[in-house]
């Protein structure tokens, strides 16, 4: 795989982004139908452990077979970025592997199993200057931008809860899960309640239990109470195995603030209600929503078309490695926190996390990044 510049140019009248997606599976497929979307992506090659998963997207995306391996390494096609769908005890090897080809990567979440894995992640973006993107697709939400757009206007928020309720049948590695509706689902919401509350997660409280009905060999439900360190608070209840009627795959919010509230039923408009009774219903923008948006975003950096100025890196978007580890270590902690019984403190967790990740490293140069708080 190499980097290099593209010759064929799109609608936006500049050469396509050549990305090469590892991981078809599941969730590879929804990515390569977005590539395939977006008219400035083009789909230069796809890797997968399972060949047949392999030579079935080939044969769906028109891939010759040369642009198929089974790892990045062999993999001989010009490219610009990757997509890393792989499960997640694959996306720290898979991503620092496109990272040290001088490629920036786009993952999807969970970051790594570990808050240690995610550090090493963020050491490895940072010693090789490239953009390591993780890849939360609620935040694309058409809902979700609404409620960020009126928030400003009703004040400090007091509290912000979300039920969630489902019950899908997948198969595969969440089934083998310890704690599969933390890691794998909640991170989507502790996520958006962080982008929500927009203030650093100090304390997490959690309890999980698994009903004796339940197909996942770990908890598969869960209540969580995240404290965030002006005093706000989150609330999220959740369940996998939820019988009987079926919520959002958003979950269901409700945010009480200053100057009056928001809720949500993660599907229509969000309704406004104000302190002195007025109710709103902002307009849902037209924006490209979940992996569409994100992939949007992602290109957008890539090409340099928007975002913010970092020194090391150039411009880089919200849900960069280094914003996304706290996310990921609101997880952690309120796995720690069911396992445990009590109330884990998140700048602990991420130092013993840093520690941790100090140890495991084997590249000096990341390690040297990781001394850095
Ligand atoms: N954003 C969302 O809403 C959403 C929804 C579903 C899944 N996901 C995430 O997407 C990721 C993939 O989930 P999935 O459901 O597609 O899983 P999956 O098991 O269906 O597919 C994963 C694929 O990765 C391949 N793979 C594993 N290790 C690899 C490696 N080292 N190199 C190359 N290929 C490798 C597997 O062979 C498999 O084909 C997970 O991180 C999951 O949490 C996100």
């Amino acid at each position: 795989m190499t980097p290099g510049s593209a010759t064929n140019p799109q609608r936006s009248g500049r050469p396509p982004t050549r990305l090469v997606q590892v991981g078809v599976g599941a969730m590879g497929r929804t990515w390569l139908d977005a590539i395939a979307r977006h008219p400035d992506a083009e789909l230069a090659g796809i890797v997968d452990l399972d060949r047949t998963a392999l030579a079935q997207a080939a044969t769906v995306h028109d891939l010759p077979t040369n642009a198929t391996a089974t790892s990045l390494a062999e993999l001989d096609v010009a490219a610009d970025a990757v997509v890393n769908v792989t499960v997640p005890a694959a996306h720290l090897p898979v991503s620092v592997a496109a990272l040290r080809a001088g490629l920036p990567v786009l993952c999807e979440k969970p970051a790594a199993p570990t808050v240690a894995d995610a550090l090493r992640m963020a050491a490895a973006s940072r010693a090789t200057g490239c953009l390591l993107v993780v890849s939360q697709s609620r935040r694309f939400l058409r809902g979700v931008a609404a409620i960020r757009r009126v928030l400003p206007d009703l004040g400090a928020i007091s509290s912000v809860s979300c039920a969630f309720h489902r019950a899908p049948r997948f198969g595969g590695f969440r089934e083998e899960m310890a704690h599969p509706l933390l890691v794998d689902m909640a991170i989507h919401h502790l996520d958006l309640a962080r982008l929500l509350v927009d203030d650093r997660p100090a304390t997490v409280q959690a309890t999980s239990w698994n009903p004796p009905w339940s197909w996942f060999a770990g908890d598969a439900a869960a209540d969580v109470v995240v404290t965030f360190a002006a005093g706000a608070r989150f609330d999220y209840a959740g369940s996998w195995v939820a019988r009987g009627a079926q919520g959002s795959w958003n979950g269901s919010w409700r945010i009480s603030a200053e100057h009056g509230s928001v809720t949500w039923d993660g599907e229509d408009a969000p309704e406004v209600v104000t302190a002195d009774g007025e109710r709103v219903v902002p307009t849902l923008g037209d924006e490209p929503e979940e992996v569409d948006g994100s992939l949007a975003a992602f290109l957008a950096l890539v090409r340099g078309e928007t975002g913010s100025e970092d020194a090391g890196r150039g411009v880089v978007p919200a849900s960069d490695i280094d914003d996304n580890v706290t996310s990921l270590a609101m997880v952690a902690a309120a796995v720690t926190a069911a396992d445990t019984s009590r109330p884990v403190d998140v700048a602990d967790l991420l130092s013993r996390s840093r520690a941790e990740a100090l140890v495991t490293e084997p590249d000096p140069a990341l390690r040297a990044g990781l001394s850095d708080p």
